[in-house]
């Protein structure tokens, strides 16, 4: 006995059946027809494909065996291959044990055999279909989920530069360009994804140490002396230990703890050189220098954007890993600050 709610789930799913044999296509459709679904027909495998292709198919039902050499079996390996994972039905009149195993191992839902009976098929539609959205409902919730914590996350982040940037009124909006520009700098150099993201949580948390730093160094706008500038230049290392509390952020550490370190092995905290010195650190070392050089402060004014390019391309080399700073001056983005 079918169950009518399941039922009226079915109308309107667009359905693919390929077979050969006419006669197999029609009786496919003939058991299906009470559901009102919408259903494609293809009689070879690059028929079926080329549906594929330009429909939004939700359910596929093969034969296996059928002219020229791509079987069912191929189909579905196909489909898998195109990131296709629509539930899979296959029917044949000939299959081996060995054939059942591998359409199992890529996900088909049921291997029916010719000749077949009506309640056989319609049976199978819908477990598949049930399969498919209960997957499809656990996948979505999973994906809710990351994304509410990915939020969540950021929005920690966004506190965290907060926090620095309540104490000296400049490190937020700084911050928040440094991100800017390692983003930019990240995607133009062919970083993934997830290491465009590292560098944008790095150019937010990079001077995170500077929590550490008293205000009376923090906000003095006068030259600071050298014990004071000591302190001052502990904040790397300080952002390495903040951030250590939260291993998976090894590279947006890296990048907080090698901002300052230059090219030439003359920087800090570790007088690293060349490409001893982490990327996302080689990243940010150019977009904080330009960032900071644009930006007005108390003590100085902000420096017009074309002599701060200048600054930063005649430092390369010696400051600032070349190759980046090269890619930095094409963006253009940074050419039209
Ligand atoms: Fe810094």
């Amino acid at each position: 006995m079918i169950n009518t709610q399941i039922d009226t789930r079915l109308v309107g799913k667009t359905i693919l059946v390929i077979d050969d044999e006419k006669l197999i296509r029609d009786i496919v459709i003939a058991y299906l027809s009470e559901f009102n679904m919408n259903i494609v027909e293809a009689e070879s495998v690059s028929d079926a494909q080329a549906s594929l292709k330009n429909n939004d198919v939700e359910l596929i039902i093969s034969d296996i065996a059928m002219p020229g050499e791509e079987t069912g079996i191929d189909l579905l390996t196909w489909c898998r291959k195109e990131h296709i994972f629509s539930p899979f039905i296959l029917i044949s009149g000939y299959l081996t044990a060995e054939d059942v195993r591998y359409a199992l191992s890529l996900g088909v839902q049921h291997v029916i055999h010719k000749p077949f009976k009506k309640k056989q098929l319609v049976d199978a539609v819908f477990s598949s279909f049930a399969v498919s959205d209960s997957y499809n409902n656990l996948l979505n919730n999973y994906i809710e989920e990351i994304e509410l914590n990915q939020q969540l996350f950021m929005a920690a982040i966004d506190g965290f530069a907060a926090a620095i940037g309540a104490r000296d009124g400049y490190t937020l909006q700084h911050s928040e360009q440094v991100s800017d520009f390692a983003v930019l700098l990240s995607k133009k150099i062919g970083l993934d994804d997830k290491n465009v993201q590292t560098a944008r949580i790095a150019g937010k948390l990079h001077d995170i140490g500077k929590i550490g730093v008293p205000e009376s160094i923090l906000l003095k706008s006068n030259d600071l002396t050298s014990a004071e500038y000591n302190v001052m230049k502990g904040h790397p290392e300080k952002a390495a230990e903040i951030l250590g509390a939260l291993p998976s952020l090894s590279a947006v550490i890296d990048g907080a703890k090698h901002h300052h370190e230059r090219y030439d092995g003359f920087g800090y905290p570790d007088g690293l050189k060349g490409e001893e010195i982490p990327l996302m650190g080689r990243i940010l070392a150019i977009c904080d220098a330009f960032s900071a050089m644009i930006t007005e402060r108390p003590y100085r004014p902000a420096m017009q954007p074309e002599l701060a390019r200048e600054e930063i391309r005649v430092n390369s080399a010696t400051q600032f890993d070349p190759q980046l700073v090269k890619v930095f001056l094409s963006i253009p983005e940074i050419v039209s600050v």
